[in-house]
């Protein structure tokens, strides 16, 4: 799972054709924890005290001695999905290896959101053609879900198939694998329960991750995720509270609340209570500094979560909040369920905020239909809304979606077009807004060092990337303040305010 990390000035604005966080982009782009050198990673986890951050989970199960490698591919639900998956194999006594040549139980977790993330799944499986004997190959998320025992007639080589809304499942499914069963699936999506582990591998040191939501409701016409994560089912405040706790208790500060459509969230406890009571709560916890959210849906966006992050210093400034497209015509094409006016007052909320809160979002180019003057309303939203990031992508038709059958597909190459003259309006908005915060300080939470230590890099509560230098030598895991001293389009370089 690890990451790369350039401590450069780097484009956190995506080209498209990489696969980056559904719904949770920003926390994906440069510098994570997960890149910290692996003694560093112990050292710090030996720090925390628990026995759940990196390396293995000591258990001697009914797999002691088996071995798994299992490949992230997506968004930060995925990951975190990938983080509980991890825990059931260490519960039951498998150890983790780097390579799946190594491996008794390779596992994909995988992404179908555009057509680009499953076909890279699909290359990957073809790896072990002529090389699976012996081990136990299995698909687990987005894909198993969407092709389900297809898969086998594809990759016949491959024993598991599994998607996320089965999780639950999961410990009985391997059971079977290891008791000699050959095809095992996973594939309800009626299920009302949410994926509790008892033990959780946490990857990123600083950064705990709680997935408060799963499932989408929503019906966007170009999305899988009803398809492939099924319904909505928010866990019980009582058990997100616990892990809030326990999180903190073991050393964490930073959490990021988890969900397709995290706003969304209902407490279905007696309690009742709705996602801005359980932001607040979370807020609450003893230890914990900073709290994140993400995928919001600006359906479900009300001013109350700005009055809420006015109010609590732990609340991040920053909001994720996805447009898609700057034309009405298009969003209702799309389902969005909003029109151009609706997601633009929510935008001047934010903006009037008693502090600065940063804003970035998803845009899609080349949905079918799409004309010049639809795109041309996109670009004017840029203009207003002035993101701080955004994530873009080509429309790629989706199987089980209701777009996929829509007159009007648009070409590849204007797609590509539409993409560009996209990220070169956006990349204007961030260098102009970047200049500005020249000369001004932040708290930044450092979570990744150069090799020669003489750079750091950390992100704000805005979410806003740092690389700084700095006279002290270890600064890891710690809150400093931070003066910028130049702005690029994507990311600071900065010194630390001693
Ligand atoms: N084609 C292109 N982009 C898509 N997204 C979701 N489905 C598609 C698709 N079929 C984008 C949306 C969403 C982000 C995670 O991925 O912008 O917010
Ligand atoms: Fe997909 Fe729309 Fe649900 Fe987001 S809200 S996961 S884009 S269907």
């Amino acid at each position: 799972m690890a990451k790369t990390f350039d401590v450069g000035i780097e484009s956190l604005v995506s080209d498209g054709t990489r696969a980056p966080a559904e719904h949770q982009p920003v926390g994906r782009q440069g510098a994570s924890v997960g890149l910290l050198p692996l003694p560093l990673r112990a050292a710090r986890g030996a720090a925390l005290g628990d026995e759940r951050l990196g390396g293995d989970v000591g258990v001697a199960g009914i797999a002691a001695g088996k071995s798994f490698f299992l490949e992230t591919f997506g968004c930060q639900m995925n990951d975190h999905d990938s983080e509980k998956v991890a825990g059931v194999l260490q519960g039951r006594g498998y150890r983790a290896v780097d390579s799946p040549a190594q491996a008794d139980l390779v596992l994909y977790n995988t992404c179908s959101i555009r057509e680009k993330a499953a076909q890279k799944v699909f290359a990957r499986l073809g790896d072990w053609k002529t090389l699976a004997d012996g081990k136990i190959i299995g698909v687990l998320g987005c894909l198993a879900q969407q092709e389900g025992e297809e898969i086998f007639e594809r990759a016949p080589w491959v024993s598991l198939v599994c998607g996320s809304a089965s999780y639950r499942k999961l410990p009985e499914l391997i059971e079977q694998l290891e008791s000699g069963g050959r095809r095992v699936t996973g594939l309800d999506l009626d299920t009302d329960e949410t994926f509790e582990t008892e033990i959780t591998r946490r990857d990123n040191l600083l950064r705990a991750y709680i997935t408060i939501i799963e499932g989408c409701d929503y019906a966007c016409s170009y999305c899988v995720v009803p398809h492939t994560r099924g319904p909505e089912r928010s866990r019980a405040s009582d058990a997100v509270l616990a892990e809030a706790r326990r999180l903190a208790d073991a050393g964490y500060s930073e959490i990021q609340l988890l969900g397709q459509t995290v706003n969304s969230y209902r407490d279905p406890s007696p309690r009742g209570w709705k996602f801005v009571d359980l932001l607040r709560a979370v807020a609450a916890v003893p230890g914990i500094r900073r709290v994140r959210f993400t995928t919001s849906h600006p359906n479900d966006f009300h001013r109350s979560i700005v009055e809420a992050i006015d109010e609590v210093p732990e609340l991040c400034d920053h909001v994720h909040l996805p447009v898609q497209s700057g034309s009405t015509r298009v969003l209702r094409e799309m389902l969005r369920t909003y029109t151009r006016e609706e997601y633009l007052e929510k935008i001047e909320w934010i903006r009037a905020a008693r502090r600065p809160i940063s804003i970035t979002s998803d845009v899609i180019v080349g949905f079918p239909g799409e004309t010049e003057e639809d795109f041309a309303e996109t670009l004017s939203l840029l203009d207003v809304a002035r993101y701080d990031a955004i994530f873009s992508f080509k429309y790629s038709p989706r199987p089980n979606t209701s777009a996929m059958h829509l007159p009007d597909a648009i070409p590849e190459e204007e797609k590509s077009r539409r993409l560009a003259v996209l990220n070169e309006r956006q990349r204007a908005i961030q260098i102009a807004a970047n200049e500005k915060l020249v000369g001004q300080s932040y708290e930044v939470l450092v979570d990744g060092c150069h090799p020669a230590r003489t750079q750091w890099g950390g992100r704000t509560s805005c979410n806003r990337l740092i690389n700084f230098t700095s006279p002290r030598v270890n600064l890891l895991g710690e809150y400093v303040q931070v003066k910028i001293t130049r702005a690029g389009p994507n990311s600071f370089a900065g010194e630390h305010v001693t």
